[in-house]
């Protein structure tokens, strides 16, 4: 690492690697902009790159030979040499078959040798059509990846080579830069010591082989469990059934059903958290019975299906822990001020982040539009932002209002 490039940023060693993407073109203009304001670059093109961009353009930008042949007689040894001496491996575009290689460890070619090779922070710009973003393939690569501390450079929506519009544009320069920049920062330490978070669906069992559920994910509540453990908190994380990855480092308790959620809560009183975020998305009803066997067609009508409440976990983990600083989520579709500041009084929190999930908005690996509300009257609104980033920030705000 370059003496300097943790203190100001400035005259970072980057290697680049571009794939083969349509948006292989915008990489010349990122090259330019980094060698501009003094930072050395090396360019690793993939093979298919080399189908959209010449390594010409590369090498004028840069005046350093472009790398691409992981046999190159000449240097051997180049994947590791490479990433040695740079303080930062960027990919950017990325595209969905280099992101599942990363993700799987696989390498065979200079590109793919050099990330695993590689023990520098690493940032990720994806570009591709929305249908592959978007496919539960690429989605658990990325989060495998983000487990393991790459910063990935959310794609935008918007006009794509398909001539459509979707997720999946290459982010904008200035998006690339920043997130550049941050992954050289020093993590910022946090003052809290025990964080306690809710997170994913529940599920309520009718039978043996049906529930009833909803469509989050738990990508929020895994967020923000991964910001506060990175900036050293120790973190519990009560988890509803999700197929998203838990970084590791994270006290990790899984549950089912939301009696199960609410015992999880209950013992994880004794853990003393200053901070609870319940992002869970938990049932507030269950059938009061679950039938022993399967419910058949044609006999059962489903209005003969009588439902309970669950148990308020947010509001049991309120009144276990009087002093500590209580924040719970909710999802509205309509007069969202209304509903949620409704919530903090009832049950008596100390701040409430609203999400839009108008037409299917805030599930999965979306942006999302976040304001939080304040006991104390105060208010911020995030705006729309990736989930990774907005608990970033959300942590940013708490940490100066607690
Ligand atoms: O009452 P409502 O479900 O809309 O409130 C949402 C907030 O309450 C979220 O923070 C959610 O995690 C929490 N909650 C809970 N236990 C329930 C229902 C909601 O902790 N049974």
């Amino acid at each position: 690492m370059s003496p300097y490039a943790h203190a100001q940023n400035k005259h970072m060693r980057i290697v680049l690697g571009v794939c083969g993407s349509v948006a292989a073109y915008k990489a010349c203009g990122l090259v330019s902009t980094l060698v501009q304001r003094g930072d050395e670059v090396e360019v690793i093109l993939t093979a298919d790159a080399q189908r959209f961009v010449a390594p010409l353009s590369f090498a004028a930008l840069t005046r350093r030979p472009v790398a691409s042949d992981l046999w190159d007689q000449q240097v051997a040894l180049q994947h590791i040499d490479l990433v040695r001496r740079a303080d930062l491996l960027v990919i950017a575009p990325a595209t969905a078959h280099m992101i599942a290689k990363l993700a799987l460890g696989l390498a065979d070619d200079l590109l793919s040798t050099a990330a695993l090779a590689a023990t520098i922070p690493m940032v990720l710009a994806p570009a591709m059509n929305s249908a592959m973003y978007e496919h539960p393939a690429t989605q658990a690569h990325l989060a495998t990846l983000r487990g393991r501390g790459v910063r990935i450079v959310e794609p935008g929506s918007g006009f794509l080579a398909e001539r459509e519009q979707g997720v999946g544009r290459l982010a904008e320069q200035a998006d690339i830069i920043q997130m550049i920049d941050a992954a050289l920062q020093p993590v910022p330490t946090t003052r809290l010591s025990r964080v306690l978070i809710t997170a994913g669906p529940t599920r309520e069992p009718l039978d043996p082989v049906r529930f009833i559920s909803n469509a989050a994910t738990g990508e929020t509540g895994i967020a923000l469990a991964r910001v506060a453990k990175e900036r050293g908190a120790h973190v519990r994380l009560l988890l509803g059934p999700t197929s998203l990855p838990v970084p590791a480092g994270i006290d990790v308790v899984r549950v089912t059903t939301a009696a199960q959620m609410w015992d999880a809560a209950l013992s994880a009183v004794e853990f003393a958290p200053e901070l609870v975020v319940a992002t869970a998305a938990v049932a507030d009803h269950r059938p009061r019975e679950i039938s022993a066997h399967k419910l058949k067609k044609g006999r059962d009508s489903f209005d003969l299906v009588e439902f309970v409440p669950t148990e308020d976990i947010v509001l049991g983990l309120r009144q276990a822990l009087p002093d500590a600083f209580v924040v719970g989520f909710a999802a509205e579709t309509e007069e969202h001020q209304i509903h949620a500041t409704r919530k903090l009084v009832a049950k008596n929190l100390d701040a409430i982040v609203v999400n839009d999930v108008r037409d299917g908005r805030g599930f999965g690996p979306v942006v999302n539009h976040a304001v939080v509300h304040f006991a104390d009257g105060a208010s911020v609104d995030f705006g729309p932002l990736p989930k990774m980033t907005f608990a970033q920030r959300f942590l940013d705000v708490l940490e100066e209002h607690i």
